[in-house]
């Protein structure tokens, strides 16, 4: 027990060593479009005052990289889902394009993702994969793998700009209750809550890295550390295992319940698909 304490401490003593806030640059993409990085905490946010988006936490390099779609090295990866879109895949002989003339046509999909569709929570991965089994007869997707994030990446880009405005009311309200339990459960040896970092101690640096709220509105993003897009689950995951904790898969229902209540943290914010990361 002793020894588990004194780690306990000393991850906080590394948190509570620097602070910063996020700093005070705006979000204008390719000249044009407006981000909003800073606006009122939603009601239900009992703790926070005001939300900022994880671009704001960011080094002026990092942050140059999501400002120009020439220089966001996620925009190879949307290319490569504008060639999925366009090709035959699965026993029916379909392409996506078959049916949806654009992926124009998902504008605003993303903003409101996380959604209960027929009594069931729904997230952008789970819908693609049960309508490439349903519509196309096509294999599924491997959840964080490269086709399907590049595609979440395309159908979220269409949303860009647009506030998160996911429903927390009527049939996602368990759902949403499910997420908020688990985001303030502490976990691992460590016993840190989602909540601890992300709300506590965001704006200090925890060993190399600026802690930011937390915010998944600009997913899937594209991690200079692992080069490539990383998954909201992917994400949830790594943050998990640095409390030494056993962790949920990806594409679990306590995932997705997490999913909602995360973005639901982020209401107000615009989605940023494809942010780029440290
Ligand atoms: C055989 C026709 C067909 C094909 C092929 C097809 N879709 Fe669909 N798709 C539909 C229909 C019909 C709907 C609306 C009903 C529904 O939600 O299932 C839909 C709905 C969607 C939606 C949800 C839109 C919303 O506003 O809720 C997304 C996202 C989507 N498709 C993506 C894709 C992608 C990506 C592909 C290729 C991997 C694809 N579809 C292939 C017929 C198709
Ligand atoms: C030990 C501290 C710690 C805990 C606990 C923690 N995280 Fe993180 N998280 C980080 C760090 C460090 C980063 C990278 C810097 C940043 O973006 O804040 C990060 C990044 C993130 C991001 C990406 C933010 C962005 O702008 O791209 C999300 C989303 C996230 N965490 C969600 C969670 C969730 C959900 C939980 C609880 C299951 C959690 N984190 C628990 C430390 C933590």
């Amino acid at each position: 027990m002793k020894k588990l304490a004194i780690i306990t401490v000393t991850v906080f003593l590394s948190i509570k060593a620097a602070s910063a806030d996020p700093d005070n640059d705006s979000l204008i993409i390719n000249d044009d479009i407006q981000l909003v990085t800073e606006t009122a905490a939603p009601i239900h946010l009992e703790n926070l005052d005001t939300i900022y988006s994880g671009w704001r936490f960011r080094t002026d390099e990092t942050q140059a990289l999501q400002v120009d779609d020439f220089d966001n090295p996620a925009m190879v990866f949307v290319d490569k889902a504008i060639d999925l879109f366009n090709t035959i895949d699965g026993i029916e002989g379909k392409a996506c394009v078959s049916c949806h003339e654009s992926v124009a046509q998902f504008r605003g999909l993303s903003a409101i993702m996380p959604k209960v569709i027929d009594g069931e929570l729904v997230v952008l991965e789970s819908f693609i994969n049960d309508h490439r089994d349903q519509v196309m007869g096509a294999e599924p997707w491997k959840w964080s793998g490269e086709k399907m994030q590049s595609m979440v990446a395309l159908i979220g880009l269409q949303s860009r700009g647009m506030p998160v405005n996911v429903k927390i009311d009527g049939e996602a309200r368990p759902y949403w209750e499910q997420g908020k339990e688990m985001y303030y459960t502490r976990f691992g040896q460590l016993q840190l809550s989602c909540a601890n970092c992300h709300e506590d101690n965001y704006g200090k640096m925890i060993r190399a890295d600026h802690l930011s709220q937390g915010h998944a509105n600009g997913f899937p993003t594209y991690r200079l550390k692992q080069a490539k897009l990383i998954s909201r689950h992917n994400r949830f995951r790594g943050c998990i295992r640095d409390t030494r904790a056993e962790t949920f898969a990806e594409g679990s229902d306590e995932f997705k319940a997490l999913e909602l209540y995360l973005a639901s943290r982020s209401i107000g914010l615009t989605v940023e698909t494809p942010a780029v990361r440290q």
